[in-house]
């Protein structure tokens, strides 16, 4: 059974292996436990079997206006299964009293998005990418 949950308590680094997949630099589990600590709002899917993170969605929000939903994975052995469209629909029950909620994707993501009520418009990004393990 998958579960899901708001914090990363109970979490160690040992939890979340596999993530970042082709990421050039990714950032280490110790790192992505701290990512995760420092979000305002995260969701994990966890498989109660193993205890381990099979998937996760964070958010940065200034809890008045605006969210910026930065990352979503799900595991490649746990995708398709409906876990990444469950991740996503709590993280928008968690945000749906804000006015803005963005994020930045690839083109064949649109129609995924698009069943939470997103619509495309312009974003403008910038990749820092010797900083993709994560600052220290
Ligand atoms: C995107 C991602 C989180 C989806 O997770 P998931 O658990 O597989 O998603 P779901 O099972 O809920 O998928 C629901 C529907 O979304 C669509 N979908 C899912 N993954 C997709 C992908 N990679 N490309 C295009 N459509 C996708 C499909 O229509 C799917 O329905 P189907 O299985 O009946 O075809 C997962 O593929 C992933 O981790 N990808 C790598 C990281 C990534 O791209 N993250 C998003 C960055 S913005």
């Amino acid at each position: 059974m998958i579960r899901y949950t708001r914090t990363t308590e109970g979490i160690t680094a040992g939890n979340l292996r596999g993530f970042f997949v082709g990421w050039l630099n990714p950032p280490s589990p110790e790192t992505h436990l701290r990512l995760l600590a420092e979000s305002d709002e995260i969701v994990l899917a966890i498989d109660d079997q193993t205890g381990n993170v099979v998937g996760f969605i964070t958010a940065l929000t200034d809890r008045v206006l605006s969210a910026y939903i930065s990352l979503l994975e799900v595991l490649p052995s746990y995708q398709r299964r409906g876990i990444g469209t469950q991740l996503m629909r709590l993280m928008m029950e968690r945000l749906e009293r804000l006015y803005m909620v963005d994020l930045c994707t690839e083109e064949e993501m649109r129609p995924f998005y698009e069943r939470f009520g997103m619509e495309a418009m312009v974003g403008m990004a910038i990749r820092n990418h010797v900083r993709q393990p994560g600052m220290s």
